[in-house]
């Protein structure tokens, strides 16, 4: 155990008993005119805004989106209280826009007890009085908007805060509209095989499941199964309520300007369904029906890191999670698994592609005409890369997912490289995630930019190292990690073969071997993250055009590190990256 423990990947880890609570694991930019944007409902044209990929409407500018996730805490502090806020996300959409990311997904900025940071939902249509108003939300749509920036706010759909005023109500011994909001037994003193559940805190005679931690009880979407009689169909009126309530919050905030969403965990919407989800998929795709109606340039995209479930469901995008042993987890974070650290990222790791690959590309064909996997640099449950890696593996490993199919997330802070701080004491329910939720480091002024409020309030402490990374630091340097970044997301848009639909083909991977070399469209591109020199001969096909029928030359449009290409033979030096165009 030790600092194994530490290391586990903590998205969904167990929280309240020994048992699980969730299974989660199953966890063309266009011109605008500045005053019409706002509602896709106005300004939407079929023809200019959309695509069919599959027979699925995806919303067009999923194509060339490249996210930036914002924890809205610990981004930009305004008013000094030590804590983020809209004011400061609007302060910070130049920089966003200038990093070349077109999109942003923020975490949960409702009213909430901030027992899990904001995803205890209190209130679903009223803004935290810490983050701001309503005012400054629609201005924080209207400022992104008017430099082309989609904004995702984060949808809660599976559980409230148990302050939520539905929950208050569902509590009560007298029934009334939202009895049956929420999954309750009969009984005070039954509970729920295989569930978390609480008991002895209600008037009413029953017990209420959990779906997270004990502050946030289950929203009531039915049983795939039913085993008991206080057990609901999700056909049942009372279930379908829950759904059209959870559709009322999603158009309240649509109706505002937002742009989608990101789904908290997507997939635990009906309680002991069938193993392809088959009942909580229904309710998703009932849910992408109204969006293709009536917001067709509004995404969503879930926590559910099964595309081939979650993307045949009515997502347009599924993020690969961080889950120990898959696809993901080998290229980056494979430091729980004994033996030490085998991340192919890491330059010492001997790591292995094929590990990466047998994984990844079941999933990738299977979905690629359903919708997009989302690679991530990390995110707010998940420790930072930086944790394991330095910043020069940092930016291959960035190189590489920002070459990758689908849509890319970064997360703040990660384009400058910033540390996982091991051992803060957990805030609002962070635990171990708390290292990986420190505030965005921006300058060399108090607090690295973030607040001029006094050190000891800082909603987290922040990285005290020397030579802790900050924008300012990197922001003039060519050969820094942010300026790769930002060099790397802008060879993405120039090149429609590097987007979202681009095809993807593997050119040239071996058990344990490196280089890896895979073809997006036209592009040519090898990677080589570790220490030693690599090299490998090249069929003529990895050279030949899509649309020809003869080897072409390869130029070079990108590079990290060095490499050289001598007929067929391809020689990457350590830690190096190459992207070729072939003309
Ligand atoms: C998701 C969120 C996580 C939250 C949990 C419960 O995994 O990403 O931060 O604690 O769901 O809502
Ligand atoms: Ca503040």
């Amino acid at each position: 155990m030790g600092n194994k423990a530490k290391n586990k990947s903590f998205a969904h880890a167990p929280i309240i008993s020994n048992q699980n609570i969730y299974q989660i694991f199953a966890s063309v930019t266009f011109p605008i005119d500045e005053c019409t944007y706002p509602r896709y409902n106005q300004i939407y044209t079929e023809n200019v805004f959309h695509k069919i990929k599959g027979d699925m409407t995806m919303p067009a500018w999923l194509k060339d989106a490249v996210f930036y996730e914002i924890y809205p805490q610990t981004f930009k502090d305004t008013n000094n209280d030590g804590i983020g806020d809209i004011k400061g996300i609007i302060e910070k959409l130049d920089y966003v826009k200038e990093l070349g990311c077109n999109a942003l997904w923020i975490n949960p900025i409702y009213d909430s007890p901030f027992k899990d940071a904001g995803y205890d939902v209190r209130d679903y249509k009223k803004v935290a009085p810490r983050y701001g108003t309503m005012d400054d939300v629609e201005r924080l749509f209207e400022e992104a908007h008017k430099r082309n920036i989609h904004v995702l706010l984060d949808l809660v759909p599976g559980h409230t805060s148990e302050e939520h005023e539905w929950f208050t109500e569902s509590k009560k011994a007298e029934r009334n509209e939202f009895s049956d909001r929420y999954v309750w037994t009969n009984c005070w003193f039954h509970g729920i095989a295989g569930h978390p559940y609480v008991g002895g805190e209600a008037e009413r005679d029953g017990c209420y499941m959990l779906n997270f931690f004990k502050c946030q009880p289950a929203l009531n979407y039915g049983f795939g199964k039913i085993t008991a009689d206080w057990q609901k169909s999700p056909e049942d009126p009372a279930c379908i309520a829950t759904r059209e309530a959870l559709k009322d919050v999603m158009r309240f905030w649509l109706d505002k300007g937002c742009d989608g969403f990101r789904v908290d965990m997507a997939d635990s919407l009906v309680k002991d369904d069938d193993e392809n989800k088959s009942n909580t998929g229904k309710i998703w795709k009932n849910i992408r029906e109204m969006l293709d109606n009536d917001y067709p340039e509004a995404a969503i995209i879930s926590e559910w890191s099964n595309p081939q479930q979650a993307l045949k469901n009515g997502f347009h995008a599924d993020f690969y999670l961080d889950h120990q042993g898959n696809g993901y987890n080998t290229l980056l974070r494979d430091n729980e698994t004994p033996g030490g650290d085998h991340s192919f990222l890491k330059k010492d790791g001997e790591g292995d592609i094929m590990r990466f690959l047998l994984d990844y590309l079941p999933k990738y064909d299977d979905t690629k005409d359903d919708g997009y996997i989302s690679f991530i640099t990390c995110n707010h449950d998940t420790p930072r890369a930086r944790f394991t890696l330095s910043p020069e593996e940092l930016k291959i490993a960035w190189a590489l997912f920002l070459t990758l199919p689908g849509v890319p997330f970064i997360y703040y802070g990660d384009e400058i490289g910033m540390r996982y701080l091991n051992g803060l004491p957990t805030k609002e329910g962070g635990y171990t995630r708390t290292g990986s939720r420190s505030p965005m480091q921006w300058d060399s002024t108090q607090n690295y930019g973030f607040s001029n409020a006094e050190k000891e309030s800082l909603y987290i402490p922040q990285d005290e190292s020397e030579d802790a990374p900050t924008v300012e630091k990197q922001k003039d340097d060519p050969d820094s990690l942010l300026n790769t970044t930002k060099a790397l997301i802008a060879l993405r848009h120039q090149y429609l073969d590097l987007q979202a639909d681009g095809s993807f083909e593997v050119i040239y991977a071996e058990k344990e071997q490196f280089p890896f070399v895979y073809r997006r469209g036209n592009l040519l591109i090898a990677i080589n993250p570790s220490d030693k020199k690599a090299s490998c001969a090249l069929t003529p096909e990895a050279f030949t055009r899509k649309d020809e029928n003869k080897q072409s030359a390869a130029h070079g449009v990108f590079s990290i590190g060095s490499h050289s290409l001598s007929g067929n033979s391809l020689i990457m030096e350590a830690q190096s990256f190459v992207v070729f165009e072939l003309s």
